[in-house]
């Protein structure tokens, strides 16, 4: 699948293939191998599981330099995938711990490396930060202070990753409000592990515009009309979803329904090395399970543009390069 994509919904270190893990663990001598299975591949049972391999791999990121040289890896394979935006989700507390001086060091590193994507004429780079759920509303304070004392050219958006069965989304009301007041725009993981509730409460308590996944308001049909209708966007991760079990195969997952039954959907990887996907992967699979056709997924990469977090000569160059791309 060749045509121009977009990618709004991509965990920064959840992009680390095992192999660039793997290195950086070698250059700083740490034993690593519990994290891998035979294959060399990420090794977890289910979504808790996950998040703890997850930050087992993240620990190793320790520099300003480990980021960007991830970045450099990111934005090579992004590209090489035809994505020419993407938006990846970035977490303070990893990146300094949360401390604001530390945080613009990181910042400034992954930025550059960014930069030299585009100018290289690969894709094009943002960044939302995302305090990390489970760790608590308190300690989300600080992250999205981080987001908001950056916000700007690179850092667009706040979201909110880790694990949905902590707390509810009112209880990070303050970190949004923060990044609202900051000018950033919103997003949250919602209706992934938790049900319909969870995505209505996303919208109303946080006013979000887009929500990470949101695929289980489908059991909801009046949450699908209300989503419809208030064109809120779910960046959908099929691959994502399959792997971890939230549905058996594609043809079961939710994302054709939410689309004809009006709801403006996208789709994303999550973290594709973990979940053994690409972005030309996810088209393969939607175009197996559903029968679509170019048509279809050029629309889904307008909607996906429509929906970034970018500003609008940033949008109207995507929408151009989509349509050029459209025959
Ligand atoms: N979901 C939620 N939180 C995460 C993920 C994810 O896929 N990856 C890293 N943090
Ligand atoms: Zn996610």
């Amino acid at each position: 699948m060749t045509f121009p994509k977009i990618e709004l919904h991509l965990h920064l270190e959840g992009a680390a293939p095992p192999a660039f893990i793997r290195g950086i663990a070698a250059e700083k001598g740490v034993d690593l191998s519990r994290i891998f299975n035979e294959a060399g591949a990420y090794a977890y049972g289910d979504f808790l599981e996950f998040l703890k391999v997850y930050e087992a791999a993240t620990a190793v990121l320790s520099t300003p330099e480990d980021y960007a040289r991830l970045i450099a890896v990111v934005t090579e394979d992004l590209t090489e995938q035809g994505a020419i935006y993407a938006e990846t989700f970035i977490s303070p507390d990893f990146c300094g711990g949360g401390d604001l001086a530390a945080w613009r060091e990181y910042l400034q590193a992954m930025q550059e490396a960014a930069a030299r994507s585009e100018a290289q004429g690969g894709v094009i780079l943002k960044g939302i930060v995302t305090p990390i759920r489970h760790f608590g509303p308190e300690r989300a304070k600080a992250p999205a202070l981080c987001a908001a004392e950056t916000a700007g050219d690179f850092i667009v958006g706040l979201g909110l990753a880790g694990d949905e069965g902590v707390g509810r989304p009112r209880d990070y009301i303050w970190a949004f409000d923060c990044a609202r007041e900051a000018g950033l725009r919103l997003t949250c993981h919602a209706g992934e592990w938790g049900g319909p509730a969870s995505v209505r409460a996303a919208v109303e308590d946080l006013g979000v515009e887009r929500i990470g996944h949101g695929v289980r308001a489908i059991e909801d049909p009046a949450l699908v009309d209300w989503l419809a209708e208030r064109g809120t966007v779910l960046e959908v991760c099929p691959g994502s979803n399959v792997a971890l079990g939230l549905y058996r195969d594609y043809s079961r997952h939710p994302i054709a329904r939410l689309r004809d039954a009006g709801v403006r959907v996208t789709v994303s990887t999550d973290d594709p090395p973990f979940f053994h996907t690409t972005l030309s992967r996810e088209y393969e699979r939607l175009a197996d399970a559903f029968h679509w056709g170019s048509e279809d997924f050029a629309a889904l990469n307008r909607v996906a543009a429509e929906a970034a977090f970018c500003d609008a000569k940033t949008r109207d160059d995507l929408l151009k390069k989509l349509g050029d791309a459209d025959v």
